[in-house]
């Protein structure tokens, strides 16, 4: 059979409550025009992650009846550990209530002030906490990938000889550890090959700096290496994952993606005496180390979640109706991010509203749009959320690209709902020249896109072109 189907069927639904534009218009300015600030209800497709969002499947909810909440010494617990180690292939398991609270705990416990990471592309609250602790988070991704409309079969990989520059510039003993997210969130959901992870490792090696991998989509990772990268084609998922692991000293996850669960994360190391101490740390904030703040059921879900992932029935499916919606707006002339992701698809806002200032933020424009046009959720990953500053002048400088990601929630939506978003999309691109940009009326000092106010801009400031001395520099 050549269509691919659903490998599920529906057992439990939820309700979506329809709404009309004027009713979107209202919620809208509600919101602030902070698509994080709408209730969920407000929201016909939600699109804004597929973080913590799937659909559990009735094995998961069946675990959750097994949950054992001990306090300490709880068998859901080892059962998760057994699990993660026979993925994952690491020593030292540490749950964690998600992804960012693992991140929290290595980098608290590896970096201090100057220190410096490398990553391919750190995600948002990886940045965050490296920041937080006065360390430097820095981007190595390979030169394609600040460029969406060419085609790269690993455009998520780090450009190795960057990674060289970076340690000669600063030297080894600055940086405590290397890092490599898969798949790449933040420029697509683009995969690392097998390839550039061996080679990131090899200079790891050279230099004596741990390699830790952010391992939230692992396992669209190995799909892709399975489908695209030669000598794996006739491998499973799951040996190609912990092929990936074997090259690493640790890593970071947060379950709410390739977990399949609705909460959970974990930190893993091989180094005993890291360990020790990010348990340490784990006591005083988290939990005990065999809980980490989740619920025994929680430990549960994700023992399981992360063995259904692993399904390449499941995969193939994912990835065809990812793809789906890729190449229906893409072959009508919406820019995205060649090729589609594992996850997402990330529509170019920038080369589809090029009348729209970087500094106006045209992802955030397109996001209110397709939420006003359609009630569908997407989220900015653009200006908005990564701005810079500039060192001289402390004026804040626009992103590297401005994306829109449209991710797809796991198990969650049906093909007539991705047609309805394809539909809603192409009725938005028709009118693209009428949409207008916003600026932020007040934003936190951390992480503003979740929950900065925005206002429209309109009249002569809508057109006005950012200064050259705050565009941002890339290397
Ligand atoms: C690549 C990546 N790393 C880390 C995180 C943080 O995980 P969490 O949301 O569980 O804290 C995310 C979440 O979206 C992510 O996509």
């Amino acid at each position: 059979m050549k269509t691919i189907i659903e490998p599920f069927r529906v057992k439990v639904i939820e309700p979506i409550i329809m709404t009309t534009r004027a009713e979107r218009e209202g919620y809208l300015r509600d919101a602030a025009y902070n698509l994080f600030l709408l209730k969920a209800e407000q929201v016909i497709i939600d699109l804004l992650t597929d973080s913590g969002t799937a659909a559990m499947s009735a094995e998961q909810w069946s675990a959750l009846i097994r949950g054992d909440e001990s306090y300490a010494g709880s068998a859901s617990f080892y059962r998760f550990e057994e699990t993660v180690r026979d993925i994952f292939g690491f020593k030292q398991v540490i749950p964690t209530h998600q992804g960012r609270a693992a991140e929290r705990i290595l980098f608290s416990t590896t970096c201090r002030r100057g220190s410096v990471v490398p990553n391919n592309t750190h995600f948002d609250t990886t940045r965050a906490n490296i920041e937080y602790v006065g360390a430097e988070a820095v981007d190595l991704p390979v030169p394609e990938f600040y460029t969406p409309a060419v085609y790269h079969p690993f455009k998520g990989n780090m450009d190795t000889q960057a990674l060289l520059d970076l340690i000669e510039r600063v030297g080894a003993d600055r940086i405590p550890l290397v890092m490599l997210t898969i798949t790449n969130n933040s420029g697509g959901g683009q995969p690392v090959s097998m390839e550039n992870i061996h080679g990131v490792k090899a200079i790891c090696e050279r230099y004596g700096l741990p390699l830790y991998l952010d391992a939230c989509r692992f396992a669209e990772n190995a799909y892709f290496i399975k489908l695209r990268e030669r000598g794996y084609a006739g491998m499973s998922v799951k040996e190609i994952a912990r092929e990936m692991f074997s090259y690493a000293d640790g890593c970071t996850m947060s379950a709410k993606k390739d977990g399949l669960a609705n909460i959970g994360g974990f930190l893993c190391t091989n180094d005993d005496r890291l360990a020790q101490q990010e348990k340490d740390l784990l006591i005083l904030t988290e939990g005990f180390p065999t809980y980490g703040g989740l619920a025994g059921r929680d430990l549960e879900a994700i023992a399981v979640g992360l063995k259904e992932i692993l399904h390449e029935d499941y995969l193939q499916y994912r990835f065809a109706s990812i793809r789906y919606l890729g190449e229906h707006i893409a072959r009508a002339g919406v820019p995205i991010v060649q090729p589609p992701g594992g996850h997402a698809i990330y529509i170019d806002a920038q080369a589809m509203l090029p009348h729209i200032p970087q500094l106006q933020f045209p992802g955030q424009a397109l996001a209110i749009e397709l939420y006003r046009e359609a009630g569908i959720r997407s989220c900015e990953i653009g200006t908005v959320m990564h701005a810079g500053k500039n060192p001289d002048t402390g004026a804040e400088m626009p992103a590297a690209m401005e994306l829109v990601r449209l991710a797809i929630p796991h198990r969650v939506y049906t093909q007539s709902h991705v047609d309805y978003v394809i539909e809603a999309i192409l009725d938005v691109y028709q009118r693209r020249e009428s949409i207008q940009g916003f600026r932020i009326s007040s934003q936190p000092e951390f992480l503003r896109h979740f929950s900065a106010r925005f206002e429209p801009v309109s009249g002569p400031e809508a057109t006005e072109k950012i200064k050259p001395e705050n565009q941002m520099q890339f290397a």
